[in-house]
């Protein structure tokens, strides 16, 4: 059960709109998947998340590599993830994703193990993208329906919602 809201994001400022909504309602702990495929804006969204709720201007990296990156601001921990490289599920129980989940934790390329994922989660998902404009379906999961109202609220004074 769940509740999804579609919108579209029509450039990269809208996008850091998006991402501050995220931050205004966020309330820890908080895990986000980032679905879609190359290059949708994954990352781009993190970085626009993190920042906000950082004071100092933080570089955010792809965690393709290193799989995952942590950001331990004053207020919190937040922990980027990118399953994208990860091979079986072994190499994903090595992560500290069991600490990351008291925290904020940003995964992208979450699909391959979803079966791990708390039940209460946030989906993003870049559905399809034209120039710089992002089709994206938010799905509210489990007790997450609770951000329904005031991220509904938020959203609606930027996007037309559908
Ligand atoms: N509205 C938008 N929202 C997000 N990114 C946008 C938007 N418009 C253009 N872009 C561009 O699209 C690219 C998205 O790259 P990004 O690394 O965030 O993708 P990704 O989904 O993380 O890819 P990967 O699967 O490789 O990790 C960036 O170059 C960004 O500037
Ligand atoms: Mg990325």
């Amino acid at each position: 059960m769940g509740y999804e809201i579609n919108i579209s994001v029509k450039n990269l400022n809208e996008t850091k709109y998006l991402a501050k909504v995220f931050v205004l309602t966020l309330k820890v702990p908080l895990l986000i998947s980032l679905k879609g495929k190359i290059g949708m804006g994954k990352t781009t969204f993190a970085s626009f998340f993190i920042n906000h709720l950082s004071k100092e201007k933080v570089k955010v990296l792809s965690p393709t590599f290193p799989i995952v990156n942590t950001y331990k601001l004053k207020k919190l921990e937040i922990w980027h993830y990118d399953l994208y490289r990860i091979k079986d599920k072994k190499e994903f129980f090595t992560l500290d994703f069991d600490i990351a989940l008291n925290n904020c934790v940003l995964v992208e390329w979450p699909e391959l193990m979803e079966e791990f994922f708390p039940k209460n989660r946030i989906e993003i998902f870049f559905k399809d993208e034209e120039s710089d404009l992002r089709n994206i379906k938010i799905s509210l999961l489990g007790s997450c329906t609770n951000y329904y109202k005031e991220i509904w609220k938020l959203l609606k004074k930027k996007f037309l919602i559908y």
